[in-house]
């Protein structure tokens, strides 16, 4: 396969120059949007059929897609058991013919990830590993607010500890994602060189990426959890 997808083109040359002063806004403010009653009720079904399955630790595909990965991660780590998030109900139901012999300790759902991760921190619920894997880059210097590290819901994110590993095909947001997670939680990370084929992708995008030649970057953390934060980002 030879795809030709075109590399990200932006406007921004480097690190954002507000992304600090961003990231370190969002930590000191509460967080106070309501969460939606389908996103709700996407959580708490998705929740319990990880319960049903027994004591297993959590992985979390946020921003699965097609739910390729989260199948593709429930094989890796057969203990486990993955939850894909994605708010596109298109995608998650595209007609992928899966292979037969697939594990069964997945789900995938539809949601909107920022409620998804508030109510996971109010809750309690901690992911063993946590995987943001292709997020739209949104490349535009103005568009800051609507990557990951550059939203307001990035502190929870963080707070909700585990391993957590990002990859993209623009480096810059893999460079920014990873000095955000150091500035709040003071542990370093460095973007790195993700190697992969179409044929290895854990991702369709990943292996359009592949496959058209790109860079692939990624960065990886082990957190802390901090449920002590949960008060402060999203109550008073
Ligand atoms: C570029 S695609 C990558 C999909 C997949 N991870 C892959 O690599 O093939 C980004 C995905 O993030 C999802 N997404 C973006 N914002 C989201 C949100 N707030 N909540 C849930 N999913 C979201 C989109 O629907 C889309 O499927």
């Amino acid at each position: 396969m030879h795809a030709n997808s075109r590399p990200v083109q932006s406007n921004q040359a480097s690190l954002h120059e507000q992304l600090q002063a961003v990231v370190a806004k969002h930590a000191a403010t509460a967080f106070r949007k309501p969460v939606a009653a389908v996103n709700l009720e996407a959580f708490t079904t998705s929740i319990a059929a990880w319960k049903s399955h027994g004591d297993t630790p959590l992985i979390l595909d946020a921003g699965c897609g097609v739910g390729l990965s989260t199948r593709k991660l429930a094989q890796t780590f057969p203990d486990s058991f993955v939850i894909g998030v994605d708010q596109s109900a298109d995608r998650l139901s595209r007609d992928v013919r899966w292979p037969a012999d697939l594990p069964e300790n997945f789900i995938t759902v539809r949601a909107d990830l920022v409620d998804y991760w508030r109510l996971m921190l109010a809750e309690g619920i901690y992911p063993r590993q946590h995987y943001l894997l292709y997020p739209n880059p949104w490349p535009k210097k103005s568009q800051l607010g609507r990557r990951w590290h550059g939203h307001a819901i990035f502190p929870v994110v963080v707070a909700l500890g585990g391993r957590i590993e990002c990859r993209s095909n623009w480096k810059t947001y893999i460079d920014e994602f990873a000095l955000s997670l150091h500035q709040l939680s003071g542990i370093t990370v460095h973007a790195e060189m993700h190697d992969s084929t179409p044929a290895e992708a854990l991702t369709p995008f990943e292996a359009k990426y592949a496959s058209s030649g790109h860079a692939l970057w990624r960065c990886c953390a082990e957190l802390p959890q901090r449920p002590g934060l949960a008060g402060m980002l999203m109550n008073s």
